[in-house]
């Protein structure tokens, strides 16, 4: 059930804060770690920004390629969130350790435009081009990208925006409240203007 996303509502997938699994690949390495500090910054070309810290395996794989992609996990994956959370994958370049994707079994497949490793289950995917910001890189841990590719599970996300309902419960995004207990979208409103 993957569509493709027009990049001008890209900023809708992340817009109500969900986790995110940001993944990456540099020469023949790839990796997959949580960040719950993501936000969309801009509509058109549309930007993300993300925390990552300095002492990430992904961080290096992002500053060696220039590219990074976010992943949202939906709640049949807390589990697959919290671990890769919670391991770094520093040291896969050693052959006597497996990658994450190998070790927990993740299956990934290509980013349609980057190439970069998408993980498969979750309910959306943004491929990025970083927009290399030193300073706030090295002050903030906040990298900045362009989303050069969007796609979401029809089933959850359609017509331009979310539709978290009870019977696709399991489809629904992933919030953090810290120490791996999440919340998920339980129920939506829509506004309407005042008179
Ligand atoms: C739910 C969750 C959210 C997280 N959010 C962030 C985040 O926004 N930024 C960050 O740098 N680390 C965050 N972390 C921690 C990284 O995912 C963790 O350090 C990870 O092991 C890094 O993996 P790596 O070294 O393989 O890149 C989060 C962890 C969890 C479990």
């Amino acid at each position: 059930m993957r569509r493709a996303v027009e990049l001008s509502k890209a900023n809708r997938l992340i817009n109500h804060g969900p986790t995110v699994l940001v993944s990456s690949a540099h020469g023949g390495r790839r990796n997959v770690m949580a960040a719950a500090w993501s936000m969309p910054v801009e509509f058109t070309p549309p930007r993300v920004a993300v925390v990552i810290d300095k002492s990430t395996f992904t961080r290096e794989l992002v500053l060696a390629s220039g590219r990074f992609a976010l992943n949202l996990p939906c709640r049949a994956q807390a589990d697959l969130a919290y671990t890769v959370g919670s391991v770094s994958g520093k040291g896969a370049e050693d052959s006597t350790r497996a990658d994450k994707f190998a070790r927990y079994g993740i299956e990934a497949f290509d980013g349609p435009l980057l190439g970069l490793p998408l993980v498969a289950g979750c309910v959306a995917w943004l491929e990025c081009r970083l927009i290399p910001e030193p300073h706030a890189q090295e002050a903030y841990d906040t990298f900045f990208g362009e989303v050069v590719s969007a796609q979401a599970d029809a089933r959850v996300f359609d017509a331009g925006r979310w539709s978290f309902r009870a019977d696709n419960a399991d489809l629904h995004t992933l919030h953090h409240l810290g120490a791996g207990l999440f919340a998920v979208p339980a129920q939506t409103v829509q506004a309407e203007l005042l008179p």
